[in-house]
């Protein structure tokens, strides 16, 4: 087994094909609360993963233990899309975000906010597009949940990928208009000029 990475939430293994994700214990929490906070969730990442399996692209849930805090999932080769985004020829980039916002619009349609749309969450692996860390993820039928979701994906886009932030994000929503429901792309206007979020 092989860490991949220690976060501040979490520990990734990659194990012969798996990306086992561990919540490790925060020491500052109670252990009471610290323990209810991890199971639940490691409980709610499972459940959207498998959820949104059917939908869109995502690592395929293997098994879930709420003793030990694990997730096996599949391991999905390929680059992490903050890595590359930059570096992808236009027309590549432009077709990779109208996709984005088609998997996106396809989560909300079914009412899965993923609360942590940033490029450090999605892997290209080939021209196929990734998504996975559901670790803020929610269920709601809220259109203001899904414009806020779409909000923070341009925010990742000008503060990690300024040069092309704007036509990449237009890219996105095109993708997402149409499959998804408009009233988000309005609220997304609204979100956005009242400046709650910025
Ligand atoms: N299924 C997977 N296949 C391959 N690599 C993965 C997979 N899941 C995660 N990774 C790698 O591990 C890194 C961290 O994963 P993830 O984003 O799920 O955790 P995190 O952001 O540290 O945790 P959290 O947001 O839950 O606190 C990713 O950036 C990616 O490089
Ligand atoms: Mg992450």
């Amino acid at each position: 087994m092989e860490l991949l990475k220690q976060g501040a939430e979490a520990k990734l293994w990659e194990d012969e094909g798996f990306l086992i994700k561990e919540r490790i214990k925060k020491n500052y929490r109670i252990d009471e609360i610290d323990n209810k906070l991890r199971k639940t969730r490691t409980r709610k990442e499972a459940k959207l993963l498998e959820k949104s399996h059917s939908l869109i692209n995502v690592p395929k849930l293997y098994n879930v233990d709420e003793k030990s805090m694990t997730i096996t999932m599949e391991f999905v080769h390929g680059d992490l899309v903050k890595n590359v985004f930059d570096e992808l020829n236009e027309r590549i980039r432009v077709n990779l975000c109208v996709d984005m916002g088609k998997q996106i619009a396809e989560l909300h349609n079914n009412n899965i906010v993923h609360g942590d749309l940033t490029t450090s969450n999605m892997i290209l692996n080939k021209d196929k597009l990734f998504f996975f860390d559901f670790g803020l993820g929610f269920e709601s039928l809220r259109v203001e949940d899904k414009a806020v979701d779409l909000h923070l994906l341009r925010q990742t886009f000008e503060s990690k990928h300024y040069l092309h932030s704007e036509k990449a994000f237009d890219s996105v929503l095109r993708g997402y208009s149409a499959k998804g429901d408009k009233n988000a792309v309005e609220r997304l206007k609204k979100v956005e000029g009242r400046g709650r979020y910025k």
